[in-house]
């Protein structure tokens, strides 16, 4: 048993920046970051593109980054919120400066701005196509510092403690539901262990793995979002999965797709079809630099009309030094597979990228259970509406990192008397014999979800998921009862409730509207409406 005063599950920017701030403020109490894999094994790491900013205001202005958020959102951001992570978000960038975050500059000595889909001017902050890298970097030398902070790594949280688990009947309907900690099971020992904490903030990342073709590696998972959603919680939006545009084509190669960022499309790449077409003009007047949304459409409308797997991105005609300064790791990585990008063009499909809804929480992050805060990507703050804007999550983390840490400091509860909460029961589960039952699960949930409710979904296919979901979801259920957790079970649990969850909100939306597009419903509705489920 363990008790601390803040908990943290996420090593990502979320929860680092959270961690940090905290622990600068008590240096008498303590603050725990969790995290199911190695410290820096996050979302955060493979952020390419960078952060959004506006820092050069001589050409840019908040109302603009405003503007373009709004753009993109398709009318589904919070304004409040937007205007909120837009100001105080370069306040953040500052700070991650002040911290040591080495953002690159051009000859003059002046940050030198990228440019993505749906940005009116260049404001993008990057180091190389590395950003997400440096920044992380820079918080976990930071979190080093602080002697007041216990950094807990492999192990996996399993569930949030609420009233629950004193043996009380909790509905959706409980009008306080409150977070004691979590259960965590530590896989060196195999033990599962109850974090006690005054106050516990979620910042789990995203669940790209819950599609067979992704950009985010293993860990994401949603196991935040489905321990909130178990614990009754409220979770909005589910259904907006953003599919990055321009995923590495590796045919063969399974696990996390390389990402192609989109800022090469920023300093001139064009997509082209397989004819060699430069196809964009055609779906939209912004053409390369659409909202991701519009240009993942396209391509994914190219592929059928080619019959092809992929469409190409043609970075020939752009300069060959440029490109290895701005951009190193990708040459690489393309010439690692024989690809020289002066020479050929790059094979590139959409793949599910990013969760634009999450965890509701409010301007603070507090989510609808007390004591609990969610930051980050699992967060679902109205910043994104119904379709992200590049470059706005590491911006949104911050923003939020902070400002849960500011509630949080104000507000930090008692920390529950230890005899009240039982141990994790293990009675009656042996281990699992059969991991095939468990991958086998997982092939047939990504196959499910990239099929049925990928880029274009109907009202057939949303059903058909729902049914083949039901089925997978018992027999998870039933292993589950069996069966010695294990983070390969319990990961498998949560995303088929993320599954669920996104399937579910597809079929209350009647309507098409930023990521959400299905064709028996192919216009927008005049009612503008979050799902909450
Ligand atoms: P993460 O960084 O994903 O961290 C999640 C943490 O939670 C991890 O430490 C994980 O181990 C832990 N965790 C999860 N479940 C459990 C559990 N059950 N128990 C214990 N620990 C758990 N955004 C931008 O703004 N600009 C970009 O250029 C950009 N590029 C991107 C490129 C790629 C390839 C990807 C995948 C994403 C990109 N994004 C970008 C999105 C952005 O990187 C993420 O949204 C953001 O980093 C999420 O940060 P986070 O702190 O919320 O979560
Ligand atoms: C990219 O670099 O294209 C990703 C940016 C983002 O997801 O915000």
């Amino acid at each position: 048993m363990k008790r601390t005063d803040y908990l943290v599950i996420g090593s990502g920017i979320a929860g680092l920046t959270y961690a940090l701030k905290m622990a600068a403020r008590f240096p008498d109490r303590t603050v725990t970051v969790v995290t199911k894999a190695a410290a820096d094994e996050t979302n955060t790491k493979y952020a390419q593109g960078g952060v959004a900013g506006v820092t050069d205001f001589e050409n840019d202005s908040f109302d603009k980054h405003i503007n373009d958020t709004l753009v993109a959102g398709d009318g589904l951001c919070n304004p409040q919120i937007v205007e909120i992570v837009v100001k105080e978000g370069v306040e953040r960038i500052r700070e991650m400066i002040a911290w040591g975050a080495q953002f690159d500059k051009d000859a003059d000595g002046d940050y030198s701005l990228g440019r993505e889909g749906g940005h009116s001017e260049f404001r993008i902050l990057h180091h190389k196509d590395v950003t997400g890298k440096e920044m992380e970097r820079v918080l976990l030398e930071k979190i080093g510092s602080y002697p007041n902070i216990e950094f807990v790594k492999h192990w996996f949280v399993i569930d949030l403690i609420t009233q629950h688990h004193l043996g009380y009947l909790v509905t959706k309907s409980t009008p306080d539901i409150e977070c004691y900690g979590v259960y965590a099971l530590n896989t060196h020992t195999n033990q599962i262990e109850t974090i006690l904490a005054g106050s516990t903030l979620l910042a789990t990342g995203g669940n790209g793995q819950v599609y067979r073709s992704t950009t985010n590696p293993a860990i994401a998972t949603g196991d935040g979002v489905a321990m909130l959603y178990r614990a009754k919680g409220r979770i909005e939006n589910m259904e907006f999965i953003q599919f990055h545009p321009t995923a590495l084509y590796e045919p063969g190669v399974g696990g996390q797709a390389f990402l192609i960022t989109e800022a090469v499309r920023g300093d001139g790449g064009i997509l082209r079809n397989k004819k060699g077409e430069a196809f964009m003009a055609a779906y939209d007047e912004r053409r390369d630099l659409a909202p991701r949304d519009i240009v993942a459409r396209a391509i994914d409308s190219e592929m059928k009309i080619g019959g092809t797997e992929y469409v190409y991105l043609d970075c020939r005609h752009m300069n060959r030094e440029k490109f290895i300064h701005h951009f190193p790791n990708i040459f690489e990585k393309c010439l690692s597979i024989g690809i020289d990008v002066s020479q050929h063009m790059i094979p590139v499909a959409p793949a599910a990228h990013y969760s634009c809804g999450g965890i509701k929480t409010d301007e603070w992050g507090r989510t609808s259970i007390r004591n609990l805060y969610a930051a980050g990507e699992c967060a679902s703050t109205g910043l994104h509406g119904a379709n992200r804007l590049a470059s706005n999550s590491l911006l949104e983390a911050m923003v939020f990192g902070n400002r849960a840490f500011e509630k949080a400091a104000e507000a930090t509860g008692t920390i529950i008397a230890a005899e009240r909460v039982p141990d994790w029961n293990t009675a009656g589960t042996t281990d699992p014999h059969e991991m095939i039952l468990i991958t086998q699960s997982l092939k047939e949930l990504q196959l499910l979800m990239s099929d049925y409710v990928g880029i274009v979904r109907t009202n057939t296919r949303l059903e058909r998921a729902m049914k083949r979901l039901d089925l997978l979801w018992s027999e998870a259920e039933q292993l589950y009862e069996a069966s010695t957790v294990s983070p390969q079970l319990g990961e498998l649990r949560n995303m088929i409730t993320v599954a669920y969850l996104i399937v579910k909100g597809a079929q209350f939306r009647k309507e098409s509207r930023g990521l959400h597009f299905n064709t028996d419903y192919p216009d927008k509705s005049p009612l503008l409406q979050n799902i909450v489920l």
